[in-house]
């Protein structure tokens, strides 16, 4: 006998039935509810509501567990490289050692763009966002590829994920080059995915370049941990634009657009921004956790808190061990890590941030990372959405394969005026 929710309504009493997940997870399907009952449910921001199920990722907030594919965070970001990781979460199994060569081979083989495509870049000022300008030359991809956009033809999905994957690296470089002014630099083929983005961001044609390994190696760790996080914002969005029988790279596109807010993975470049005010105004973290915590004030602590994590963020953990190590081994004092680890201090002993269970989130000490690296505060969230890039194709796989996918088209409740006669304008 399965589960039921008995559910009141007015005179008729229903019975809802409860899936539950591989974790035990249960949710109420409402499937039947307006048909039966004339009524929808309301609930602002998908707190308490399931948009499908999804065999993806499993994370559970309260004890921070988060799994792609069933392998813990953890050891993925021990043991794996990021392309290893991508397959893992495109394809739902971790690749023995022929599918990874093979994989690799066929991302290396599409890095480049089409040199038509250069031209775009001319059309950005050179201030432009390098977001904008990502999700604009993700659309334009789809010029590009018109025969391999039907969304229902494995080859056509296929070749389309491989472009991405490969492309987005060069996209992405060729963004920061832009507002250089300097020459965009080709890929290397010969190089591994995190090492071909180094060099293709920061070699010139005036000197030898070679990437650290000791930030190859700490690149493959923020992809992984950034590559997939169940139905986030972005991740929805993609899934929403491509219920629609959208083309990948138009979904993707939308998906940038979505992970650029500053609440979401625009957050990264928004923590930054939140420490040199704090460092500017003299270090001072008391004033800036109180004011986060005055709802007048309408600060919030960029970095801290999370829908779904109401413990510490297991990402969070993973990349504030290797800010610690990266920044010793690089013999790099940057303030900005003791300013965010004493802010961190003194908001995990405040009740306004323990009773609503604030934690650091993945966003707080990523930014620390990419400094060290170099990368510029505005191209943070660019490594995210690299990093998050296998994560929504695997989602939209996912949705595009379910046999009961149907357009996502939410109801309402309306609030709005009442039947009205239309009012001529010499009456008005
Ligand atoms: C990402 O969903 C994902 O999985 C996202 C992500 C992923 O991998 O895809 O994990 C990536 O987006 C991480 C989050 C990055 N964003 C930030 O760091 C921005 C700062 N954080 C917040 O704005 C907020 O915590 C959110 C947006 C992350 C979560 O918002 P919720 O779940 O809607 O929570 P809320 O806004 O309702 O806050 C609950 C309470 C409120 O206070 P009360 O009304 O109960 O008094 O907590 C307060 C909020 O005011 N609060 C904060 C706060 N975050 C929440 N107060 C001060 N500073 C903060 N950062």
């Amino acid at each position: 006998m399965s589960e039921v929710a008995k559910l009141k309504c007015g005179d008729q009493e229903l019975e809802l039935p409860i899936i539950t997940g591989t974790e035990n997870e249960k949710g109420i399907d409402i499937g039947k509810l307006r048909s039966t009952t004339g009524m929808v449910t309301l609930d602002q921001g998908y707190v308490n509501t399931g948009s499908t199920t999804s065999a993806v990722t499993f994370l559970n907030g309260e004890e921070g567990v988060l799994r792609y594919r069933g392998y813990p965070i953890e050891q993925l970001a021990e043991n794996c490289d990021f392309i290893e990781v991508a397959y893992l979460l495109v394809y739902g199994e971790l690749p023995n050692e022929k599918e990874l060569v093979t994989f690799r081979e066929s991302i290396s083989s599409h890095t480049m763009l089409h040199e038509d495509l250069k031209s775009f870049y001319d059309g950005f000022p050179r201030d432009a966002h390098p977001m904008a300008i990502l999700s604009s030359v993700v659309g334009a991809l789809s010029t590009f590829y018109q025969d391999s956009l039907n969304p229902h033809d494995p080859d056509q999905v296929e070749v389309s994920i491989h472009r991405l994957i490969a492309k987005l690296p060069t996209i992405a470089s060729y963004a920061y080059k832009k507002s250089l002014g300097q020459p965009f630099t080709y890929p290397d083929n010969s190089k591994s995915y995190c090492d071909n983005f180094l060099q293709m961001m920061f070699s010139t044609p005036c000197a030898e370049y070679t990437s650290d390994p000791v930030f190859i190696s700490a690149l493959n760790m923020l992809l992984i941990v950034h590559a997939d996080h169940e139905q986030n914002c972005s991740t929805s969005t993609v899934r929403m634009v491509g219920s629609a029988d959208s083309n990948l790279f138009a979904s993707i596109s939308s998906g940038i657009c979505a992970l650029w807010g500053p609440l979401h993975g625009g957050a990264n470049e928004a923590v930054v921004q939140m420490l040199n005010q704090i460092k500017a105004d003299g270090g001072d973290v008391d004033k800036y956790v109180k004011m986060a915590k005055d709802k007048e004030d309408g600060f919030r602590l960029m970095g801290f808190g999370h829908r779904v994590y109401k413990n510490f963020d297991p990402r969070a953990t993973i990349i504030k061990k290797a800010c610690d190590r990266l920044l010793e081994k690089l013999d790099i004092d940057d303030p900005l890590f003791e300013i965010a680890q004493k802010l961190e201090k003194v908001a995990l002993e405040d009740e306004y941030f323990v009773d609503r269970k604030l934690y650091p989130n993945v966003d707080f000490y990523s930014g620390v990372i990419y400094r060290a690296m170099g990368i510029p505060v505005e191209m943070f969230t660019v490594l995210f959405a690299i990093g998050r890039l296998p994560g929504w194709i695997a989602h939209w796989k996912e949705m595009q394969n379910s046999p009961s996918s149907r357009i996502c088209r939410p109801r309402q409740v309306y609030t709005g005026p009442l039947n009205r006669e239309f009012v001529t304008l010499d009456k008005r």
